[in-house]
């Protein structure tokens, strides 16, 4: 096909990093980032104690790694409390009264925050936090929209030592009593809701739904986001308003170990359980500290926009923690990319003259099909840097970003990383590194990553394998709360004292990595993780469902569609109307981006002898291609043709 061969032709381009831009930025040449990686790699501890000498300690590190796999421990001995890093440490200076936070809300609503005012505010919330009984190590359940207030209880409860875990607002009262079950978290914050494409989310009401049965939550702290009617449970429910009246911004940044706990991300993994991913503090904070100032070369003057929501982990390191670490200005956006119109985005680089932007190859995707006139309505001058991340970006894709977002004169950042890594790991550095459309090119700073076969030996260009990561980095996660053995089983068994990623990629013969995607039964639709298995396990908890299979196939817009196959119960009709219902049952048990594009009924899934569902043929059948593979396992062949026609 024509447009085959014109992404072939695209790849094997080369875009060398603009003179002037080079010129300014930290790393300004390719011979520079490669001594710097090399230093990294063969002195790891002196180069990472640099970094994080341009931070606040309030007692020093004794060692700057402690290894014994799959345990690290980063800046051990070390005390330091994140929320100062990110908020006192700039109020010495001019940065006191600069931005800390540009926020627009969906309807147009306006805030800033200099430095000054959210240092203020994050103390007088801490203090909130404290007058509730809530301290060192407990775990608060964050359930917010984008807005300042997100990142006002993240920093409160860094600031007192509490742990804090965001759930995106776009997860269901079930995925709230699920993280709340497994974190054993005191207490909520939330909103009483917030905008979506013009709707409001009724978070709260969500909040409520999800304590309706007794868990470990003895407090709800809710912010007046849109004025909705909300139900206050008495004794337990208290307004975010209502309270700081009884307290002041008097409050100390706790002395914390470098080691202790920050946050709990939840990501979905292959079994039907989301793993809670835990950070630490000390390591954590070098890491973005460090990946921000050198992958985006964030200048005092630049505008920094990550268009991502604070509930992922693209949220927490370079929506909140990376830009305030190394006092720059970052804009929060609380809504959708297409309201009211398509060209919300273009809208805003336009209006505040954003200078940085950091975006999903998903969102580029559906720009490019809304059309070039929202994008050519605004001046976009002001950008200088692109980056992405979230899966995979396509050729063209990129060549439209680079062209009509970045007027061809800014360099693009294509970031590899995930809620494990804490921080990038594999990415061009803009002034230093060529790119090449669809790579993420080189690997950061301190990073060994290497691509292997099943044995765990290298592969040699261009050869597909197992991408891992050789030795511990800063911000790597630390173990999943509360199920050590599934740490080290996940992550650290297949190949004993390297780290797994679960993706599969390549390097082409100039080392760089082109990342092909997730290689076990993970999906990622819209570059958000989704794990088959918790999909089907929705399914099956439908009183009609006998069982269920999810794969993902193809899909232009969002990378991976959700086909679910399901049997149902003796004497349940396969109905549309049943489609239907399926699909929104999972939506309410997990989160709406997990609904299926497409439900399948079948009368059997085909299995092994062994009983096995062999999602191979499922996947080649929900992507319409003819079944190629060895079907020589399968235990009923009828069940392929059956399949194939349950097609609509
Ligand atoms: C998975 C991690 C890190 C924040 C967003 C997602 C995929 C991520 C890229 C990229 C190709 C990418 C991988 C990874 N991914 N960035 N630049 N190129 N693939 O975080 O939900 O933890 O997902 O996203 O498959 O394993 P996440």
């Amino acid at each position: 096909m024509h447009s085959n061969i014109e992404s072939h032709l695209i790849e094997k381009r080369v875009f060398r990093p603009p003179k002037d831009f080079a010129k300014k930025a930290r790393i300004k040449s390719l011979d520079q980032y490669r001594r710097m990686y090399r230093e990294s790699i063969n002195r790891p501890a002196k180069f990472w104690a640099r970094e994080a000498r341009e931070l606040v300690w309030r007692a020093p590190w004794k060692k700057v790694v402690e290894w014994k796999a799959p345990f690290a421990k980063w800046f051990g001995g070390g005390k330091l409390n994140l929320s100062e890093n990110c908020l006192d440490r700039h109020l010495t200076s001019a940065r006191r009264n600069k931005a800390a936070i540009l926020w627009e809300g969906e309807p147009g609503d306006k805030r800033t925050l200099t430095y000054q005012q959210l240092h203020h505010e994050v103390c007088r919330f801490a203090n909130v936090l404290k007058r509730h009984k809530i301290g060192k190590g407990d775990r608060v359940i964050i359930y917010l929209p984008t807005i300042p207030e997100a990142a006002i209880a993240m920093l409160a409860c860094a600031r007192i030592g509490a742990v804090h875990s965001v759930v995106f607002g776009g997860f269901s009262a079930d995925s709230i009593r699920d993280r709340i079950a497994d974190s054993g978290a005191v207490a909520v914050i939330t909103a009483d809701g917030g905008y979506r494409r013009g709707a409001i989310v009724p978070l709260k009401k969500n909040v409520d739904d999800a304590l309706r049965e007794k868990t470990s939550v003895k407090c709800v702290i809710v912010f007046r986001r849109t004025g909705n009617e909300t139900h206050m449970e008495e004794g337990r429910d208290v307004w975010w308003h209502g309270e700081l009246e009884y307290v002041d911004a008097n409050c100390p940044p706790a002395l914390l170990d470098s080691e202790h706990p920050l946050y709990i991300l939840y990501t979905s993994g292959s079994t039907g359980k989301p793993k809670g991913i835990l950070h630490t503090t000390g390591g954590y904070l070098v890491g973005i500290y460090s990946t921000m100032k050198y992958v985006f070369d964030v200048r005092d003057e630049d505008i920094f926009w990550c268009t991502a929501d604070v509930g992922w982990v693209t949220g927490h390191s370079y929506v909140v923690y990376g830009p305030l670490a190394n006092g720059a200005t970052t804009l929060m956006y609380e809504g959708a990319p297409n309201w009211p119109e398509p060209d919300r985005f273009w809208k805003i680089v336009q209006e505040y003259r954003v200078n940085i932007l950091y975006t999903a190859p998903t969102a580029i995707r559906a720009f490019i099909r809304w059309g070039d006139q929202w994008v050519a309505k605004h001046d976009l001058s002001s950008l200088r840097l692109l980056g992405t991340v979230g899966e995979p970006i396509n050729p063209e894709a990129w060549i439209w970003y680079h062209k009509k977002i970045g007027g061809g004169r800014c360099p693009i950042v294509d970031t590899w990383w995930q809620t494990e890594t804490g921080t990038i790991l594999i990415t061009p550095l803009p002034g230093a590194i060529p790119t090449k459309p669809g790579s993420a090119t080189l690997p950061f700073f301190g990073v060994d990553a290497a691509i292997v076969d099943e044995k765990g030996s290298e592969v040699g260009a261009n050869v597909g394998g197992k991408l891992i990561i050789r030795r511990p980095w800063p911000a790597m996660l630390r173990t999943i709360y509360g199920d050590k053995e599934r740490y080290k089983k996940q992550y650290w068994s297949e190949f004993p004292g390297n780290y797994l990623t679960g993706d599969g990629a390549r390097r082409d013969e100039d080392g760089y990595f082109w990342i092909v995607g997730r290689i076990d039964d993970v999906l990622n639709v819209a570059g958000h993780r989704l794990g088959t298995s918790e999909i089907e396990s929705a399914l099956v908890s439908h009183a009609g469902v006998a069982e269920a299979a999810v794969v993902g196939r193809p899909d232009e817009m969002k990378g991976q569609g959700v086909v679910a196959f399901v049997t149902l119960k003796g004497g349940v009709k396969p109905t549309f109307g049943l489609k239907e219902e399926l699909r929104n049952h999972v939506g309410a048990h997990i989160g709406a981006i997990a609904k299926p594009d497409e439900v399948r009924f079948a009368e059997a899934l085909p299995k092994t002898r062994s009983g096995k569902i062999m999602r191979r043929l499922l996947k080649e059948i929900a992507s319409g291609a003819t079944v190629t593979g060895d079907t020589t396992t399968l235990e009923d062949f009828s069940v392929l043709t059956t399949l194939r026609e349950s097609e609509e």
